[in-house]
């Protein structure tokens, strides 16, 4: 899997421990997204008025833009406990249950990577998220009996990579959804000067923006490398990170001016070279590079996507003419027109 890989946005469970003191405790300190700030704030005032649990929410968006850290802060701002769970941890109706009945009055229910439920624990989820209630069912055959538990009131907060894989009912128990975005290298800047202070790393303004350009718009590349690049520091220089320091902490990584690491720039290269430019299917490109398709389409593609160097056709994903040209390809004479043409659509076409 991806766990080796550097620039990887999933988290590995050394870092856990860095991460959480780097986690913002509260919105003021929560850098960006700033809509789906806004949104929630709004939302979170009026159930405090309310003296009721908040709406079910739901988050989505790649790894580590900050899906756990929101969830976090929803809980703390709201005053109330979170119990933290995930999808794959709930393996029975049984599991649920006995977290359901668990929860104080309008605690929080953090379930991570909630796509990944069983459609039985699912149904039964929703059927708690609507009416507060779980039904166990006692016994077998035309004796069973129907035996119903009121449970008190919960936020459930679910996040997920892959929104794709909800069905439509769950998602719609959701009143409140939000899609995080990828960051702007302004915003990045401001969470790696944060992420300095707290960590005393001594880093320029102009090396924390260049560190930010190369950090595929996401939070945890961005504390993740400034961690590398201030262990080159200590190493290589006098421990004050600038930006030629960056570029040659970076060039050692492997880690070009946008941020493209060596599987990106295979993944672009193989799309290019041995499939055309495409349109090719994620998983097919995934076996001829011998990776994961999971992480391909998590890590790798929506930071190309976002860069605008490969978009989503009904038949496979296709390069377009920025990739080519960051890679250092022609365009074929024969494929100009279609890649131009699905250029144009790009900005459209956002999802
Ligand atoms: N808006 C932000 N401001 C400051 N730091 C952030 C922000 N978002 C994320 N971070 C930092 O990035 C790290 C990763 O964020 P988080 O674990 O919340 O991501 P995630 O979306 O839950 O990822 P995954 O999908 O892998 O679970 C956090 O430890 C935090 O330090
Ligand atoms: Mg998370």
């Amino acid at each position: 899997m991806d766990d080796e890989r550097f620039i990887s946005s999933s988290m590995n469970p050394a870092e856990e421990e860095v991460e959480t003191s780097l986690r913002p405790k509260n919105f003021d300190d929560y850098v960006g997204q700033d809509k789906v700030k806004a949104n929630l704030r709004v939302f979170i005032e009026a159930s405090k008025k309310r003296k009721d649990a908040l709406d079910h929410v739901l988050l989505y968006g790649p790894p580590g833009l900050g899906k756990t850290t929101m969830s976090h802060i929803i809980a703390n701002e709201l005053g109330v406990p979170i119990k933290i769970t995930s999808g794959p941890a709930i393996e029975h109706a049984g599991d649920l249950a006995a977290i359901l009945t668990n929860l104080e009055e309008n605690e929080v229910l953090f379930v991570d990577e909630i796509h990944a439920l069983n459609r039985s624990v699912e149904e039964k989820l929703y059927s708690a998220m609507e009416d507060f209630a779980f039904d166990i069912v006692l016994g077998k055959g035309p004796a069973a009996k129907t035996m119903r538990i009121t449970l008190n009131k919960f936020t459930l907060i679910g996040a997920t990579t892959r929104v794709g894989m909800l069905t439509g009912p769950f998602r719609d128990r959701f009143g409140v959804i939000c899609r995080l975005e990828m960051y702007s290298p302004e915003n990045l800047a401001e969470i790696i000067n944060r992420s300095a202070k707290i960590l005393n790393i001594d880093i320029s303004a102009k090396a924390a923006l260049e560190l930010a350009r190369r950090s595929r718009g996401t939070p945890r590349i961005a504390n993740r490398l400034l961690k590398r690049v201030r262990d080159f520091a200590v190493v290589i220089g006098e421990g004050v990170i600038d930006e030629k320091m960056v570029n040659k902490a970076l060039e050692f990584l492997e880690i070009d001016e946008l941020g493209l690491d060596v599987m990106d720039r295979r993944t672009l290269k193989t799309m290019i070279t041995k499939f055309g430019g495409g349109p090719v299917g994620l998983d097919t490109v995934a076996a001829a590079i011998n990776e994961d398709p999971g992480t391909i389409e998590d890590v790798v593609e929506p930071y190309l996507l976002q860069l605008g160097f490969i978009a989503r056709t009904p038949r496979g994903r296709i390069c377009l003419a920025d990739a080519y040209k960051h890679m250092g390809y022609e365009i074929p004479q024969a494929k100009a027109a279609q890649i131009s043409m699905f250029d144009k659509l790009k900005d459209v076409d956002d999802e």
